[in-house]
């Protein structure tokens, strides 16, 4: 089959690699219809420490872990989805990983996929799994975010952040403030939030509090600056765990305001809830850039050149 590889200079060219093979029990072949970009595969292309916590790095190196496709072939006890049926989700990040989504076919364990609506398209299903699962996840279980709770979102207009401003929406909050650049203010008001521009406000300063929950998309700030934005018993989640969240987790031991980290797990009841918001309007994916999966590097230049509003996608057929 054809798959994105990286090459030895770091850039991804389309070859041919062997095919997956038969689904083994528990697993499905997909066919992938689609992809999308994240940090997390900039992370495992640059070979950066985090990276190896996401996926194994052997060669050839495919990367993606957002896909949208149809099940091709299950594997021995796999109940549902069935063949021809298109699904969408993130490949967990695992270090028994060997192979990413930019490829003709992808084997995924039968639970870490959704039903993908008629309505939604391949493009937009596979930009919403990991980082709608992640604010999802992130606002829902960590931050236990209740109706007429309000958030702060820091990093808005990214991925995580452009599905978290409209996650906390739709799970009843009252007020929701996102930080952003100056650039993204007008992209991240439409999304439902406050914005505030992180480079003439300093973080702490954030006005709209005090938060129930402050969802740290970007990953810039910490519990110790977020403390005096939070209620007496608010909840502060960042994406990326570190020394210093191990010291601010131990310090939230001692109060009754929390701090945590999300690791994003790719749950088909979850990505059902993603794909029923998306299939009604309630939730939308803002698709940056589409591109071809022949013009990956374009894509990947994309989003790290910090331009990117919401997500960027990648056609695979
Ligand atoms: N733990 C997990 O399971 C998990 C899952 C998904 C993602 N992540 C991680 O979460 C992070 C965000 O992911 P993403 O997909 O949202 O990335 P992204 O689409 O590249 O967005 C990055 C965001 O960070 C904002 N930002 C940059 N500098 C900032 C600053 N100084 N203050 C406030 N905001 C700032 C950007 O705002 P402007 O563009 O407006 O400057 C943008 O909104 C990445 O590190 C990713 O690896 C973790």
């Amino acid at each position: 089959m054809k798959a994105t590889v990286i090459d030895a200079d770091g850039a991804p060219t389309i070859e041919t690699v062997p095919d997956p093979g038969l689904a083994p029990p528990g697993q499905l072949l997909l066919r992938v219809d689609a992809a999308a970009l994240n940090p997390a595969d900039v992370k495992v292309i640059e070979g950066q420490f985090a990276g190896r916590f996401l996926r194994a790095r052997t060669q050839p190196l495919v990367p993606g872990f957002d896909f949208s496709g149809v099940v091709e072939a299950i594997g021995d006890g796999v109940a549902s989805p069935r063949v021809g049926q298109a699904v969408f989700g993130h490949l967990p990040y695992s270090s028994k990983n060997t192979q990413g989504s930019l490829a003709d076919y992808l084997v995924v364990p039968a639970e870490s996929v959704g039903p993908k609506p008629d309505e939604v398209s391949h493009p937009t299903a596979a930009a919403t799994a990991t980082t709608g699962l992640t604010a999802l996840q992130a606002l829902r279980d960590l931050g236990r975010l209740r109706p007429g709770g309000r958030v702060l979102i820091n990093g808005a207009s990214g991925g995580v952040g452009a599905h978290a401003v409209q996650i906390a929406r739709l799970l009843g909050a009252e007020a929701v403030v996102g930080t952003c650049s100056a650039a993204k203010m007008d992209f991240v008001a439409g999304l439902g939030a406050e914005p505030v521009d992180y480079r003439q406000t300093a973080f702490p300063a954030t006005p709209g509090g005090p938060f129930d929950v402050v969802f740290d998309a970007a990953a810039t700030a910490s519990y110790r600056a977020a403390r005096a934005l939070l209620t007496d018993d608010g909840a502060y989640i960042t994406t990326l765990p570190g020394f210093g969240l191990l010291f601010d987790m131990l310090a939230a031991a001692f109060s009754r305001r929390t701090a945590g980290v999300v690791v994003v797990k790719s749950q088909a009841a979850d990505l059902t809830q993603l794909g029923g918001w998306l299939a009604d309007g309630a939730l939308e994916t803002p698709l940056d850039t589409t591109v071809d999966r022949a013009d990956v590097a374009e894509g990947l230049a994309r989003l790290k050149s910090g331009a990117v509003k919401g997500k960027v996608a990648v056609r695979m057929r």
